[in-house]
C-alpha cells in the first residue's frame, strides 16, 4: 500500500488531477477517490470542468450539490452559472442595502453586465474551489478533477489580485457616486446631507460605514483565497497529479504544466501515463508501444524526480465502480 498514488490519496488533504483533454483525468480522479473512500476516508470528488463527465463515468446524475457515489464517497459537479447567479444576487442585496436608493437601477445594470463579462464564470469556479477547500471536514480528502485548460495556477495568485481589485472597486465606487450625483445636478451625498443637516446621519459617516461593510465582505472572500493558497503551497496538505498520454503534444504540455505549477509553489506529486499500448497484441500496437516508450523516456529525463505511474490501455471502458476498480489495480 505504499505506492505513490495510494500514499497521496491517504495522506494529503486536497489532490488536484489535471492534464490535457481526454487523457483520463476524471477516471483517475474518481479511482483515487474510490481508493481513499474504501480505505475508510471520507472523500469528495469535485468536477470543476464546465463540460462535466463525472456523472457519465458513475452512471448517475451528479449536480451542484454533493451526491453519494459509493460508501464514504461523494461527488459534485460545480455549476458556474448557478454560482454566478448566487453571487450576483448576494452582491445586489448588499449593494441595495448600502447604496443610495437613486443608484439602484445603475447597480442592477452593472450587475447584468457583470453576469456575461469575460472571466465571470471562471471566477465563480475559482471561488467554489476555494469554498470546497475551506469547508473540507478535518479528515476528508478532496479530489479536484480540473478542466483541461488548467486554471489551478491562477488560484495561487488570487489573494494579491483580489487585494488590487478591492481597492480599485472602492475607488471607482466613490468616483461613480460623485459622477452620478453631478449628472443629476445634485451635490454628492455627503454635501447634501450637510445641507439637510440633522435630518439624517451625516453622509461622510454613512459612506465610511458603507465602505467598511463592503470591504469586510471582500476581505472575507480574500481570506478564503488566502487559505486556499496556504493549502496549495503546502506539500504536506495538497498535491497535483498530472495525467498524460505518451504522445507528443500531451507530453510537451505536461512538462509545461509541471513548470507552471512548480513556479506557483505547488507540489506536483505524481505523473500518470495513461492508456499505454500493449507490446504483445500485434505489430501495429507494438509499434505504437515503441513510439510511446520514447515519450516516456522524454518525460523521465525532463522530470527526473517525479514518480511515474504507467497504466495500460484497458480492454473495457472505464465506467462505474467495476471499471474504476480495473483502473485502480494499475494505479496503485
Ligand atoms: N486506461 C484506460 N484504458 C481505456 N480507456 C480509458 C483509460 N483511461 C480512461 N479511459 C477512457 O478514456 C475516456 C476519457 O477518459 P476521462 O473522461 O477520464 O478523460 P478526461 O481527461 O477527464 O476527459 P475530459 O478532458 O474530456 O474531461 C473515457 O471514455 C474513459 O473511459
Ligand atoms: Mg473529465
Amino acid at each position: 500500500m505504499s505506492s505513490p498514488l495510494s500514499e497521496l490519496a491517504l495522506r494529503r488533504d486536497v489532490l488536484f488531477v489535471g492534464g490535457k483533454g481526454g487523457v483520463g483525468k476524471t477516471a483517475v480522479a474518481s479511482a483515487l477517490a474510490l481508493h481513499a473512500a474504501r480505505s475508510g476516508r471520507p472523500t469528495l470528488v469535485v468536477s470543476t470542468d464546465p463540460a462535466h463527465n463525472l456523472g457519465h463515468l458513475w452512471r448517475r446524475e451528479v449536480g451542484d450539490t454533493p451526491v453519494e457515489l459509493a460508501p464514504l464517497l461523494r461527488g459534485v459537479e460545480i455549476d458556474p452559472a448557478r454560482t454566478t447567479e448566487e453571487h450576483l444576487s448576494a452582491v445586489r442585496a448588499t449593494m441595495r442595502r448600502l447604496m443610495p436608493e437613486h443608484l439602484e437601477r445603475e447597480v442592477d445594470r452593472h450587475l447584468e453586465l457583470a453576469r456575461d463579462a469575460p472571466g465571470t464564470h471562471e471566477a465563480a469556479v475559482l471561488e467554489r474551489i476555494a469554498e470546497v477547500v475551506e469547508q473540507r471536514h478535518p479528515d476528508e480528502l478532496v479530489v479536484l478533477d480540473t478542466a483541461p485548460s488548467g486554471h489551478t495556477t491562477r488560484l495561487v495568485a488570487l489573494p494579491e489580485l483580489m487585494q488590487a481589485w478591492t481597492e480599485r472597486l472602492l475607488r471607482r465606487q466613490d468616483r461613480s457616486a460623485r459622477f452620478g450625483a453631478a449628472l443629476r445636478g445634485l451635490e454628492v451625498d455627503d454635501v447634501a446631507a450637510d445641507v439637510v443637516g440633522g435630518s439624517r446621519r451625516p453622509a461622510p459617516d454613512r459612506r465610511a460605514r458603507r465602505d467598511a461593510e463592503i470591504r469586510a465582505i471582500l476581505d472575507r472572500r480574500q481570506q478564503r483565497f488566502r487559505h486556499l493558497r496556504e493549502v496549495l503551497q503546502d506539500p504536506a496538505a495538497s498535491g497535483f497529479v498530472v495525467v498524460t498520454a505518451a504522445e507528443r503534444l500531451p507530453v510537451l504540455e505536461s512538462v509545461e504544466l509541471h513548470a507552471q505549477l512548480t513556479r506557483s509553489g505547488m507540489d506536483v506529486a505524481a505523473l500518470v501515463v495513461n492508456k499505454r499500448s500493449p507490446a504483445d497484441a500485434g505489430e501495429l500496437l507494438a509499434a505504437r508501444r515503441r513510439l510511446e516508450d520514447g515519450y516516456v523516456e522524454q518525460l523521465r529525463s525532463a522530470l527526473p524526480d517525479l514518480p511515474v505511474v504507467q497504466v495500460p490501455l484497458l480492454p473495457g471502458e472505464v465506467v462505474g465502480e467495476a471499471g474504476l476498480e480495473a483502473l485502480l489495480a494499475h494505479l496503485l
